[in-house]
């Protein structure tokens, strides 16, 4: 007999395990599915997020922040160290942690929120009567039936077509979080999010790091005035980057990779590296669900096909996160997964498409939210911008972090922001006061007229916000 939910949710990354977790907030009874395993063989809710992306990656920024300051910027305060060293093994044990501790909290939600947690790989197997039957095969062997059911499968690391990865010397994201040693010189193909944050890492540790990149423009989706400023940054820490490359043999050999590729000019070029980090982008993931024997529309990038409320083509089948369109960010999935649950309960689930944040945890950070202004310029906008430099902030000095700037843009008529931009110190976290304007439809004279902490780095963001009139005060 099998057992029978409200809602199933497959897959338990950070869209899954929130749509679960608010579906049982809503008083349905909820299973979900993950297959995620530790090392040890158990479960490791979570997904790329808590295993392989956000959560680790963050971790081993920390730490190699930590050492490029220790070797580079403790003099400067009066701190002298006799002598500094980088235990490379220490240092994934400690990140090792921070993933288990996530994962160990996801699993203490799922009690907390009576969600039956099931360890194995989920499938479809028929439409039931009122809903779906779902196969479970792994730790868990059984066959649920779920009136409503949540995919939430995620992406995979796209691979250079006809170079597999072996995650010893070609590494996806898995790979290139698990570098046992420093490796002398570490290639990267693609300067996006993943590249730039890796490439980050292994340098502040001391790897030559060199960056090939398909596109002429760096950082193409990023304000250009943010991202010239974000190249000049990472050019000057010893970054190497190359725009406009054609990626073309990549081979592994003993001693390490070597990398075919023509330059911007069309010349021919060799890389040879230790490890070579591929990051151009992600699948959605669908494999082994059995999507196409139930039906299940997928696009040509392989995403389940969603309308604008993540209702698939079946009924009762609803889709979030990776797998499905848009921006690829842990946060845009939970959002979509708290939407569904309560479209589900016959609530408005809401997802603001125009307010989500992105941020690159590089140093200096980068992080927007709204529209650039190419785009601006693109649809013919009228708009106002206003800047202002970190170099004029007291606590950016004192912090002896003045790289950056905070950019407003605002509607010339009405004086809505529109978008606002920032490259510089915690700008990860600046960037919430500008969502939250956004969200509430302010001006950047709403920005303009707030109290804000003195010194503090928020004090550019409201300088900025001053800048879109031309009346900064400290600059
Ligand atoms: P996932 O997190 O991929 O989870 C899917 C889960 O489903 C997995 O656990 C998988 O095992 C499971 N699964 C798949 N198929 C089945 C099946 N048939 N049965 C059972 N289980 C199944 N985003 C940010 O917002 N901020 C960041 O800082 C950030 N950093 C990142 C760093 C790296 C290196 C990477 C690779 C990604 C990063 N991301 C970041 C992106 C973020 O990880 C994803 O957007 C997010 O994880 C997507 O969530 P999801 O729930 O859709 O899928
Ligand atoms: P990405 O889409 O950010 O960047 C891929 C880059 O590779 C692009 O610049 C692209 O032009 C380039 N590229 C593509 N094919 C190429 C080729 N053949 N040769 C050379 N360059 C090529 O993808 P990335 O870095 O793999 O990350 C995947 C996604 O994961 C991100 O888009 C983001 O959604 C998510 N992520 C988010 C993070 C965050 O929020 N801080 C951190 C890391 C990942």
């Amino acid at each position: 007999m099998s057992k029978t939910f409200d809602v199933i949710v497959i897959g338990a990354g950070p869209g899954g395990y929130i749509a679960a977790i608010r579906a049982a907030q809503l008083g349905f009874s909820v299973a979900c599915i993950d297959e995620w395993k530790n090392a040890a063989g158990g479960p490791a809710p979570g997904g790329t997020c808590t295993n392989v992306g956000c959560i680790p990656s963050k971790a081993l920024l920390q730490s190699s922040e930590h050492y490029e300051h220790a070797s580079h910027h403790f003099a400067d305060h009066g701190i002298g160290l006799e002598k500094l060293s980088i235990d490379v093994a220490k240092m994934l044990k400690r990140k090792d942690t921070v993933v288990k501790q996530n994962n160990d909290g996801i699993l203490y939600l799922f009690k907390k929120n009576k969600v039956s947690f099931f360890h194995g790989r989920g499938s479809f197997v028929k439409s039931v009567d009122g809903g779906w039957e779902i196969a479970v095969a792994g730790a868990a062997n059984e066959t649920l039936v779920g009136k409503q059911v949540v995919v939430a499968t995620g992406s995979n690391a796209r691979a250079l077509p006809g170079v597999a990865f072996d995650e010893e010397r070609i590494l996806s994201n898995d790979g290139a979080l698990r570098v046992g040693a420093v490796p002398k010189t570490l290639g990267l193909v693609g300067s996006g999010v993943i590249g730039l944050e890796m490439g980050s890492v292994w340098r502040r540790l001391g790897a030559e790091v060199t960056v090939l990149e398909a596109l002429p423009t760096f950082l193409g989706a990023v304000d250009e005035q943010i991202a010239k400023e974000a190249h000049k940054a990472f050019t000057k820490q010893g970054l190497k980057i190359e725009l406009g490359v054609k990626v073309g043999g990549v081979k592994s050999t003993q001693a390490g990779v070597t990398i075919e590729y023509s330059d911007a000019k069309g010349g021919a070029k060799t890389l040879e590296v230790d490890k070579l980090i591929v990051s151009i982008g992600r699948v959605p993931n669908t494999t082994g669900l059995n999507a196409e024997a139930v039906g299940l529309k997928l696009d040509e990038r392989g995403a389940i096909v969603v309308d604008a409320e993540c209702r698939t083509n079946l009924p009762g089948v609803w889709a979030v996160g990776d797998v499905v369109r848009g921006p690829m960010l842990a946060h845009k999935a939970e959002e979509e997964g708290v939407a569904v649950a309560e479209r589900i309960a016959g609530q408005h689930g809401h997802v603001d498409f125009n307010t989500i944040p992105w941020v690159i945890y590089t140093s200096p950070e980068i992080a927007w939210v709204g529209e650039t202004e190419q785009q601006l310029k693109a649809r013919g906008a009228a708009y106002k911008a206003g800047t202002f430099p970190f170099l004029a902030n007291g606590r950016a000095r004192a912090l002896g972090d003045t790289t950056g700037m905070v950019k407003f843009l605002a509607d010339a008529k009405t004086d809505e922001i529109l978008g606002v931009h920032i490259v510089g110190p915690m700008a990860s976290e600046l960037i919430a006061e500008a969502v939250v304007a956004m969200e509430f439809k302010a001006s950047s004279e709403d920005i303009a007229r707030i109290c804000h902490a003195h010194p503090s780095l928020s004090e550019a963001t409201k300088e900025a916000a001053l800048a879109v009139d031309k009346r900064t005060l400290n600059f």
